[in-house]
């Protein structure tokens, strides 16, 4: 699959804007446009659904993204979230030092700079006066609130360990070369959690993470020959972490990460009580052990996925002599659930298809559209991902039924009008046996 194909799909069809377009752009900054928006969430509500709704151990968060500067201290990400930069002396462009193959600038040949450290925090200042204001950061990454908040969450609820915290927000990254759409992003948003257990059982629910997230992304539509994990060597894992290994797709650009699991030990809950002063530990009553739980750390980026969700959706097909460009994404994900669309306009038709079109967005996203010849209207549906069209034809007028067009296979099925909101509603739902 071509990346630009995609990328012109996007802006075309209201998934994905550059972010201040009309400005010139700016750099690793993205709007999600109509359809995008509906994507973004269905994936990160279906992350929800199956990683808190569902499970007897798990509970959320919404935290501030901006939090007290000695959190980034404590976090060990004032000292150690560096990237290593070089500067080419010839062209000026700037360049991590990790992602370069060559000694020499990957733009024109010319000779770098000698590497210097950038800390890729992005700063802020929080008060009115400049004398009084507080320089602080906007999170890196959303798991640190997770660890301030744990003891107010373990004491405000029933959970005992092991039990995990799950939060999907914001986090900004000032990315030296943000690339590869919206693949390295200055901001974006993860979807993370803090698994807590006790260090007995690390290897027990690290393994178990690894299965369960494998399962959600196959559950997402993804190839499954498209994935891979990625095991970190030990010389090169981050400072917190005992163990990383990473879900990995292969986009068209090459292999990426998309998703983390690490084990962080006692590494943050040991940091953030050393820096605040309170204890973080956990009082087990009916053992009454106090300890320091281990930390499994599933995190996820929703703008990763959804591009993979993207590319992978991505197919181009013959259907009588024309090019079809068709995006098979899984039901659960896609923007619009069902097009009602009319044979004709005339006849009655137009009105009964968008009576029925108002009835069923109550119960999902739906589209009504008469404009141009039928073919052409399921084109324009599979092209955005639409996995059912239903059509509003004679038949209708007399016995109240409709055919539902199936995206994939094409094939048609004829139901009563009455049975569609449920006929779509089951396929298009989050929940699985
Ligand atoms: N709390 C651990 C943590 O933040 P990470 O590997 O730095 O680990 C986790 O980030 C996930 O966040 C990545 O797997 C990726 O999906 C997403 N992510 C990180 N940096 C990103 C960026 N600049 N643009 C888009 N997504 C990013």
């Amino acid at each position: 699959m071509d990346m630009d194909k995609l990328v012109s799909l996007c802006k075309r069809k209201g998934f994905i804007f550059q972010s201040s377009g009309i400005y010139g752009g700016i750099n690793g900054c993205w709007d999600f446009g109509p359809l995008g928006v509906e994507l973004k969430r269905n994936l990160k509500n279906d992350w929800w659904y199956n990683f808190v709704q569902i499970r007897d151990n798990m509970v959320g968060l919404d935290a501030s993204i901006i939090t007290h500067p000695e959190v980034w201290v404590a976090s060990g990400h004032v000292e150690q979230f560096h990237d290593i930069l070089v500067d080419c002396k010839e062209c000026r462009k700037r360049f991590r030092q990790d992602h370069l193959e060559t000694e020499r600038c990957p733009e024109c040949g010319g000779e770098l700079s000698e590497p210097k450290a950038f800390n890729s925090m992005l700063r802020t200042r929080l008060g009115v006066s400049d004398d009084t204001a507080v320089e602080t950061y906007l999170r890196p990454e959303t798991c640190q609130s997770i660890f301030v908040d744990f003891k107010d969450i373990y004491s405000s609820t029933r959970v005992k360990i092991p039990f995990g915290i799950a939060q999907i927000g914001k986090s900004f990254r000032n990315e030296v070369n943000p690339r590869n759409f919206i693949f390295r992003s200055r901001e974006f948003e993860q979807m993370e959690i803090e698994f807590f257990c006790r260090e007995e059982e690390e290897e027990k629910w690290f393994a178990q993470w690894q299965e369960d997230i494998w399962a959600w992304y196959l559950s997402l539509g993804i190839k499954e020959s498209a994935l891979r994990w990625y095991e970190h060597p030990k010389e090169s894992l981050a400072h917190y972490s005992k163990r990383t290994v990473d879900v990995e797709y292969e986009f068209p650009f090459g292999w990426g990460e998309l998703q983390g699991l690490a084990n962080r030990g006692v590494y943050d809950l040991t940091q953030h009580s050393k820096h605040s002063g309170k204890d973080l530990s956990f009082f087990d009553p009916e053992k009454n052990e106090r300890y320091m739980p281990t930390v499994i750390e599933p995190s996820a980026g929703a703008d990763r996925t959804t591009l993979a969700v993207l590319c992978d959706a991505y197919d181009e097909d013959e259907v009588n002599g024309e090019t079809r460009v068709v995006m098979h994404l899984a039901p659960k994900l896609a923007p619009i659930k069902a097009a009602i669309l009319p044979l004709v306009k005339k006849d009655g038709l137009a009105e009964l298809a968008e009576n029925l079109e108002k009835k069923l967005r109550k119960k999902f996203i739906t589209y009504y559209d008469h404009a141009g010849a039928i073919g052409r209207r399921y084109r324009r549906q599979d092209e955005i991902g639409t996995p059912y069209c239903v059509c509003v034809d004679f038949e209708t007028k007399e016995n109240g039924t409709v055919t539902v067009r199936d995206r994939d296979s094409m094939e048609q099925v004829r139901i009563p009008m009455d049975d569609l909101a449920g006929y779509i509603g089951t396929r298009v739902s989050f929940e699985r046996d």
